[in-house]
């Protein structure tokens, strides 16, 4: 970017409350929005965890009404949405609880979108689409990974259409995100591993895209910097409170990042794959993420680099090129050390040549991509995905 010339934008809408413990001030959080009746949004996992009882406790304590929708699914449907919907209006609240991982956030972004504005959710697909602001949004991530919880975009699933789309509005920003690192310490270590993963390619994304910018730089660059120090502690033991804070953090920066500074062709085909394969996002990213950055080392040897060295490499006596490419390395390592299992096909996904095609072009055709710092065509998409069988 080149200051003189050229301009950008920047804004952070939520407010964010982080410390260990502070999940017990959600009731005071929520009076002083003067909030005293939601709808929680969260799944079957976060229920039986014991994290929705503590959450209902905090609640009835502080006299504050509620109705709770726990039947959040992976990559959250359109038709859940509608149940949401007539739930949240049913009970007449006046805010939603995300309480969860991304699809809890953005099942509750979505029925916030659908309580304002009309008709079917797919008319609003893509940036700036939606007319009307909804209810409330309060964010309580428990995974460091999504960052759904500061960013202004919700990603939906049409069935139908075995389709995932992105709904991109300021009006998607939760108005405030309750960030405390005790929730992370009883996440299952396959998941702490890909949602981290997916931190990573938040950061790693919007950092190298050809829309990165000072701030949003800065913000990548902090958020490689405690994912390379801290993911693989945190993911061998959950319960290291310094770990998953960090974690925690980096999680939210990551998002903050790539709110202005986007994501690019990783997330342009995990979409896809996730759409019609049922992929886990932090998997797919997992499996893409080295092989994209492969593709991209080129374009900025110098940022390729600095990710090198903030993950740890040592990069003395190297090439430029050859320091930048140890961030390949080093992406790589990551993904063994974790034991997510680094193919499509070793996670049992294979894909004929006509499959491999209509995910490319779906891809392509999201437009995500067009923030990739390389140039990318259809046939680019497609080799990507043909290293990532
Ligand atoms: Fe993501």
């Amino acid at each position: 970017m080149n200051l003189l010339l050229d301009t950008f934008e920047f804004g952070l809408h939520t407010q964010i409350h982080y410390g260990i413990g502070r999940l017990n001030e959600l009731g005071a959080i929520l009076k002083n929005y003067d909030l005293d009746r939601v709808l929680i949004c969260t799944d079957p996992g976060i229920a039986q965890s014991g994290v929705l009882e503590k959450v209902e406790g905090i609640l009835q304590k502080s006299e504050i009404q509620y109705t709770v929708f726990k039947e959040v699914e992976p990559d959250p449907t359109l038709e859940v949405i509608g149940k949401v919907k007539q739930l949240f209006l049913d009970h007449q609240c006046q805010a939603l609880i995300g309480l969860g991982g991304g699809s809890s956030i953005d099942t509750a972004k979505g029925a916030s979108a659908a309580v304002a504005n009309p008709g079917d959710l797919g008319q609003y697909e893509g940036k700036n689409k939606l007319p009307n602001r909804g209810p409330d949004i309060i964010a309580i991530p428990t995974t460091a990974g999504t960052g759904s919880e500061v960013t202004h975009a919700t990603v939906l699933k049409d069935t139908q259409r075995q389709y995932k789309m992105g709904i991109l509005s300021q009006h998607l920003h939760p108005k405030a995100a309750i960030l405390d690192p005790e929730l992370l310490t009883t996440l299952p270590r396959g998941l702490a591993a890909i949602t981290g993963m997916d931190a990573l390619s938040h950061a790693i994304e919007s950092y190298t895209s050809n829309q990165a910018q000072p701030i949003t730089e800065a913000l990548g660059l902090h958020a490689i910097r405690l994912i390379g120090k801290n993911l693989r502690p945190f993911v061998a033991r959950r319960t290291d409170i310094e770990a998953a804070s960090q974690m925690m953090l980096a999680s939210t920066i990551a998002g903050a990042a790539f709110i202005w500074g986007r994501v690019a062709a990783v997330h342009a085909l995990s979409h896809p794959l996730g759409g019609r394969y049922k992929i886990p996002h932090g998997l797919a990213n997992s499996i893409l993420l080295p092989v994209v950055m492969e593709f991209n080392v080129s374009s900025n040897f110098e940022k390729f680099k600095e990710i090198a060295i903030l993950l740890g490499e040592d990069v003395s006596g190297l090439s430029l090129r050859d320091a930048a490419y140890r961030s390949v390395t080093a992406v790589k390592n990551l993904v063994e050390d974790l034991e997510i299992h680094a193919t499509l096909s070793a996670n049992n996904v294979k894909l004929s040549p006509e499959e491999l095609q209509v995910v490319a072009q779906e891809a392509f055709d999201s437009g995500i991509a067009l923030a990739n710092p390389k140039a990318v065509s259809v046939q680019d998409l497609k080799k990507i995905l043909e290293k990532a069988l």
